[in-house]
C-alpha cells in the first residue's frame, strides 16, 4: 500500500481571532500524528477560520504571518517528537540536525479564512495553483473560501489534489445561507480566471469577429450539442472545485448545526458522558449537513467519513482557571446548540477507476477521523481526517470523455461532479473577487488605523460601496 498510496492529514480549525498556545497545540499534534497510524504524513493540509482579527486578516501579508507560522511550529514540534532528526552522522551524509520535518509548500487567505499546505518533501509537490471567493458582506472575505491544487509526485506515480478550506455561515436558522455559501464556492472558486479561459479557447478556435457580434460567442456557452461547446465546458470545469482529474477535500467550520433555532433555557444538550440519556451520539441524526449532503442541496457528490467525535462548538473555557490543559473547566455555550460545525469531507475513487492487473480497485483508506481535546484559545474543537490517498494519475481519475455531456451515463457516473458540474461557473468570478479585495483592503486599514470596531468598519465600507454605486448610476 505504502508505495502506491500518499499518507495525507487535512485539518480544519477555528482560531477565534487568536494566536494559538503553540506547547499545547503540538502536543495535540503529536497525539493526532499517533492515531491509528505510525510515522508521519507525506503532506499536512489546514483550513483556518477566524485566523486572527479582521483587521490583519483583511490586510494580509506581514500581520497575518504570526499567526500562521504559529502552526507551523507547533507541527514541526510535534513532528519531531515522532521523527527524532537522524544522528546519523556518516562524513558521506549531509548533517540533516537543523532540517525541520516540515516544509510550508504555500499558504494562502481570503480575509478570516485561510489554507496551509505543508509537505515532508517539497520537491514533492508542483504546479500549485491557488483560488479564493468571498461571501460575506458585499462579496468580502469575512466569510469565504480558499483553495489549493497541486500535483503530488514522490517518484511512484503522480496525483493531483485540490484542497478547499472554508468558513460558512453561522447561526442555527441560516441553514438556507450555508447551501448557498456552498453554491458560491461551486460558481466563483476557480483556480483561473473563466472570462480569460472563455478568451484563449475563442481565440484559440478562431471565432471570427463578425460571427461574434452575431452572438457566435454566447452561442458557444450554450449550443448544448457543439462540439467546441463541449470542448470550453471542459476547460471551464478543469478550473472549477471539481476539477475531473483531481482529488478533492473540503474542511472547514461548515457551521452546519442540529436545530434551525437556538436552544430554549434549560434544553437537553448532548453529553459527553456515556451513562448520560443525552449521550452525544443520539444527536448525530439531527446534524443538517449529513441531511442536507445526503438531499443533495449541500457538498454535492461528497463522502465523509463516520463521525465518531462529540459535538466541536460551542465550547465556554473558564478562562483563568490555572488548571492543565487535560483538566480544563469547560461547559456547552447555553445560547448555541452544541453542534458538529468543523468537518473534512472528500470526493471518492469515482466508479470508472478499476484495480490494475485483478488488483482491488483503490479506494481512499481513512486511518482517522477525530476531535482534538478542548483547548483555552478557541470555542471550537480541531478536526482532522488522516487518509490514505491511492495514488491515480490525472488522466486516469478523470472520466472517459465518452461519459462528458452525456444525459445517459450509468447510474453513480451522471451524478458525479467530474461528470457534470452540480453549478455552472460564474463568469465574472475573478472579477467579483478583485473588487471585493480592494474593499477588505480598505476596511481593513480603516479597522486598524482608526481603531473602529470591525463591524462598524465592514458596515461603514457596504455603506460607502453602496451610496457610491447609486451615484455613479444616477450619473454623478
Ligand atoms: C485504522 O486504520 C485501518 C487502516 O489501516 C482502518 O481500516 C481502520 O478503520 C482504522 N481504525 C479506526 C478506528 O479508524
Amino acid at each position: 500500500m505504502a508505495s502506491s498510496a500518499l499518507d495525507l492529514l487535512v485539518l480544519t480549525f477555528n482560531c477565534a481571532k487568536k494566536i494559538i498556545d503553540v506547547p499545547v497545540f503540538a502536543d495535540h499534534m503529536h497525539n493526532a500524528f499517533k492515531d491509528n497510524a505510525t510515522g508521519l504524513p507525506d503532506l499536512i493540509a489546514l483550513s483556518l477560520q477566524e485566523v486572527a482579527p479582521m483587521s490583519y486578516s483583511f490586510i494580509g501579508g506581514y500581520f497575518l504571518e504570526p499567526y500562521l507560522s504559529a502552526f507551523e511550529d507547533a507541527i514541526n514540534e510535534a513532528a519531531i517528537r515522532i521523527e527524532p532528526p537522524s544522528s546519523n552522522t556518516s562524513p558521506s551524509v549531509p548533517k540533516q540536525g537543523s532540517k525541520k520535518p516540515y516544509t510550508l509548500v504555500r499558504s494562502h487567505n481570503v480575509g478570516y479564512t485561510a489554507t496551509l499546505l505543508l509537505a515532508r518533501d517539497a520537491s514533492t509537490i508542483r504546479q500549485v495553483q491557488q483560488a479564493e471567493v468571498g461571501f460575506g458582506a458585499a462579496d468580502m472575505g469575512n466569510k469565504g473560501a480558499v483553495g489549493l491544487r497541486v500535483l503530488y509526485d514522490a517518484g511512484q506515480g503522480e496525483t493531483e489534489l485540490t484542497f478547499v478550506a472554508t468558513h460558512l455561515a453561522a447561526m442555527e436558522w441560516n441553514l438556507p445561507r450555508r447551501n448557498a455559501n456552498w453554491a458560491a464556492i461551486m460558481r466563483g472558486l476557480t483556480f483561473d480566471d473563466p472570462e480569460a479561459v472563455v478568451e484563449r479557447f475563442r481565440t484559440e478556435v478562431g471565432v471570427p469577429e463578425e460571427r461574434e457580434e452575431q452572438g457566435e460567442r454566447t452561442r458557444l456557452l450554450h449550443d448544448e450539442h457543439d462540439e467546441q461547446h463541449l470542448r470550453l465546458q471542459r476547460r471551464i470545469h478543469d478550473i472549477s472545485v471539481f476539477k475531473p482529474s483531481s482529488h478533492l477535500f473540503v474542511a472547514g467550520d461548515l457551521n452546519y448545526r442540529i436545530s434551525t433555532t437556538s436552544p430554549p433555557p434549560n434544553a437537553g444538550f448532548p453529553s459527553l458522558d456515556s451513562e448520560s440519556e443525552n449521550f452525544y451520539p443520539k444527536f448525530i441524526p439531527l446534524d443538517q449537513l449529513t441531511r442536507e449532503r445526503k438531499a443533495g442541496r449541500t457538498m454535492h457528490g461528497l463522502q465523509e467519513a463516520e463521525v465518531k467525535f462529540p459535538p466541536t462548538y460551542k465550547y465556554d473555557v473558564k478562562a483563568d482557571s490555572g488548571a492543565k490543559e487535560e483538566e480544563l473547566e469547560w461547559s456547552f455555550a447555553p445560547h448555541r446548540w452544541p453542534s458538529w460545525t468543523d468537518r473534512v469531507l472528500y470526493l471518492d475513487v469515482p466508479a470508472w477507476v478499476s484495480g490494475k492487473n485483478n488488483e482491488q480497485k483503490p479506494a481512499m483508506d481513512v486511518l482517522a477521523y477525530n476531535a482534538m481535546p478542548i483547548v483555552r484559545f478557541s470555542d471550537h474543537r480541531a478536526v482532522y481526517l488522516r487518509v490514505s490517498v491511492p495514488l491515480i494519475s490525472p488522466s486516469e481519475l478523470a472520466p472517459p470523455l465518452a461519459l462528458e455531456g452525456s444525459e445517459t451515463a450509468p447510474d453513480g457516473f451522471s451524478a458525479d461532479p467530474r461528470v457534470k458540474l452540480p453549478m455552472e461557473v460564474d463568469p465574472e468570478a475573478w472579477g467579483r473577487r478583485a473588487a471585493a479585495r480592494k474593499k477588505e483592503a480598505m476596511a481593513g486599514w480603516s479597522m486598524l488605523l482608526l481603531g473602529t470596531k470591525e463591524g462598524a468598519a465592514v458596515l461603514a465600507t457596504v455603506v460607502l460601496v453602496g451610496v457610491g454605486a447609486y451615484l455613479w448610476r444616477r450619473g454623478f
